[in-house]
């Protein structure tokens, strides 16, 4: 608290010219996206168990949360712990302010603000790029305490008439300064063959001044959530699909924006048709991306998991998130044990949890000569879809131990579909018309 009182105290809003609200509806781009670790020197067996343990990282809070004295602290701060407390896995290029300043920032499907650090900082974490100054912006402007999107913050505040913003992530991250409108350029970074550029003015966002976490070599986030503060909603049309390549792929996965997010035109693999499903909402946690989760099979084979496993709870606990930001897909508890039953029936191999993936079921690989694997395909079985998971999408082989591993993991508290499962799947997401789109495509093929 005495951080943000000094905050308060050392803010001024700097001057700026004021600009005209000029969304246009047709709004459209492609960006590029990194993996976190991509460039680095880690091999592969390396990136998995560092994707896992920041997935586990990202569940552990939760955890801690639900374990505290019921009732659950409170379900906002339970959820944003859920699927936000470390960084994310993907990052995007962009700019801010005029002149555009080009920064990378960390896409999270799992929160609204978009934000960066900016000078002068109070308290900042490491970034590769200087902090945004806004007094070299002709096109800054602090959003005033009245502002609707002032409003829609959790946690509002006003000094001198400006508003204040407080995010938090869970755990020890978190975000706070001034929220103000800017300019930001997207696209025209040279990251893409048909990328042009665009410029999107009066873009809320949080100018962070005492920040804290970790920005996995990156200068901010952008919040790509249902709520209105999210970059998705704050620019027409609210939608945005991504195409994510093998995981271990040289090949960049993509994230299409607005107008240029739709798969009529996608490269499908197998003439499988376009499926759809409608997001659910959950009143306490109305940003994030919750599906209706009926049952899971293995190959033709339901499992025996009641459906009310997947269901959000009155507390606002519970239920299924779609995420790009956790790694591999946490399960109910009751249904990964189902998923862990149902494969040590139709694997004929000893299972054994004592490896070094951090992984609970994993089978000796490759198989002796004289035993025949054939490992089904996993099904998701939502509300009017099927999502079909094939193995390579959720088994992984730990070669260097010698492990064909379930590349999912129990929790406790609710079902998060992440982003191992979502390999060579273009995924859509119309938050205008609320459903989630998804078909089978080789993402690596632009
Ligand atoms: C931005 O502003 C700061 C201080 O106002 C100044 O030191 C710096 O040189 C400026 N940078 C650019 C690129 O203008
Ligand atoms: C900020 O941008 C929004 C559009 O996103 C616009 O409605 C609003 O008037 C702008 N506010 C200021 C103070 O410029
Ligand atoms: C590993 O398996 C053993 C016995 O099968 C079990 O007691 C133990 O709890 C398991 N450990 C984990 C982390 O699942
Ligand atoms: C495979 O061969 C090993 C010995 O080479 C034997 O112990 C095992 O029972 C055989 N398994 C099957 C399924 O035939
Ligand atoms: C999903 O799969 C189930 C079981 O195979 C089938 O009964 C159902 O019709 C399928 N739904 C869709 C939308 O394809």
């Amino acid at each position: 608290m005495a951080s943000f009182v000094l905050l308060l105290i050392l803010l001024s809003p700097p001057m700026s010219l004021p600009v005209a609200h000029c969304n246009d509806d047709s709004v459209g781009f492609q960006l590029k996206l990194t993996h976190v670790d991509a460039g680095t020197s880690y091999t592969k067996l390396q990136l998995l168990s560092r994707a896992i343990a920041r997935s586990k990282a990202r569940v552990a809070a939760l955890q801690s949360v639900a374990a505290l004295a019921a009732p659950v602290v409170d379900p906002i701060t339970a959820a944003r712990i859920l699927v936000t407390a470390s960084s994310g896995e993907f990052l995007v290029d962009l700019a801010i302010g005029t002149p555009p300043r080009y920064y990378t920032a960390i896409i999270d499907t799992g929160s609204d603000l978009i934000w960066t650090q900016c000078a002068p900082c109070l308290l900042c974490v490491d970034q590769p790029t200087p902090y945004f100054n806004a007094r070299n912006s002709t096109t800054y402007r602090a959003l005033p305490c009245r502002s609707p999107l002032c409003a829609a913050l959790s946690y509002p505040a006003c000094y001198q008439k400006v508003c204040v913003y407080q995010y938090y992530y869970g755990d020890t991250a978190s975000t706070a300064g001034v929220l103000a409108n800017e300019t930001f350029t997207f696209g025209g970074t040279g990251t893409g063959n048909s990328t042009t550029k665009v410029r999107a003015p009066n873009v809320a966002f949080g100018c962070g001044s005492i920040n804290a976490g970790d920005l996995a070599s990156s200068s901010g986030m952008v919040g790509f959530g249902r709520g209105p503060l999210s970059l998705v909603s704050q620019l027409g049309p609210s939608r945005f699909s991504y195409c994510l390549t093998s995981y271990l792929s040289p090949t960049p996965s993509r994230l299409y924006f607005g107008v240029f997010a739709n798969l009529n035109s996608t490269n499908t693999s197998s003439g499988t048709p376009v499926q759809s499903t409608p997001f659910v909402l959950n009143q306490a946690l109305p940003n994030m991306y919750f599906l209706s989760l009926k049952g899971i099979s293995l190959g033709t084979k339901r499992l025996p998991i009641d459906p009310l496993l997947f269901a959000i709870n009155d507390d606002g606990t519970g239920g299924v998130i779609i995420d790009s930001g956790t790694s591999i897909t946490w399960l109910q508890q009751d249904a990964y044990e189902a998923v862990r039953q149902g494969l040590l029936s139709s694997i004929p191999l000893p299972a054994t949890n004592d490896t070094d993936i951090g992984l609970d079921t994993c089978f000796p690989w490759p198989p002796p000569p004289n035993v025949t694997v054939t490992v089904p395909d996993f099904v998701f079985h939502f509300d009017s879809a099927n999502m079909t998971v094939p193995p390579e999408n959720y088994m992984v082989i730990a070669s260097t131990t010698g492990y064909l591993c379930l590349a999912m993991a129990p929790t406790g508290v609710g079902t998060i579909i992440g982003n191992y499962q979502q390999q060579n799947l273009h995924i859509l997401y119309d938050v205008a018309n609320s459903f989630l789109s998804f078909v089978p495509s080789p993402c690596n093929i632009i």
